[in-house]
């Protein structure tokens, strides 16, 4: 397991096994309805598709809907999705502990976070995808 997102909860009352599949299960039980989101930049966001979508030959970043789909739609259960995921926690995993991106730079960590914010896989919310 990875350890980057547990510090809150990293000390002698963790939870057990028991308490993360409880939990799990949980969670993806949940059809929870989602809140409007503030729209992000769109030359950011353009750059974060292009990232998202064809990656970087000259960086040397691999286009991340090589493994999370086209649109990032994810490939349950291995493969989680991207689409429509906050920007912060998507630039905060990637800063964490960034996958395949070792050379990539703070914009470009923005942009893709940006990018994939956007993109709705939920139509029945509304959103665009540019
Ligand atoms: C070679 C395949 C591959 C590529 C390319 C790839 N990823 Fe991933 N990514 C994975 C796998 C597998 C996981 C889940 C397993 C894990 O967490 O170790 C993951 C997990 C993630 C997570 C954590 C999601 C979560 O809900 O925990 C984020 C965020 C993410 N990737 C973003 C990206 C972005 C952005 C790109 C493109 C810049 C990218 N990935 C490119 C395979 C890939």
């Amino acid at each position: 397991m990875r350890q980057s997102g547990v510090s809150a909860l990293d000390n002698d009352k963790a939870l057990s096994s028991d308490d993360i599949a409880d939990v799990t299960a949980y969670y993806a039980g949940v059809n929870a309805s989602f809140l409007p989101l503030a729209p992000a930049d769109p030359t950011l966001v353009k750059h974060g598709e292009e990232l998202a979508k064809v990656g970087s030959a000259a960086r040397g970043i691999q286009s991340c809907d090589n493994c999370h789909g086209p649109g990032g739609v994810g490939e349950p259960p291995a493969i989680p999705y991207l689409a429509g995921q906050y920007e912060h926690y998507i630039a905060f995993e990637l800063q964490m502990w960034q996958r395949g991106l070792r050379k990539s730079s703070p914009e470009e960590i923005a942009a893709v976070a940006a990018y994939y914010q956007q993109v709705c896989m939920h139509a029945e919310s509304g959103g665009s995808s540019q």
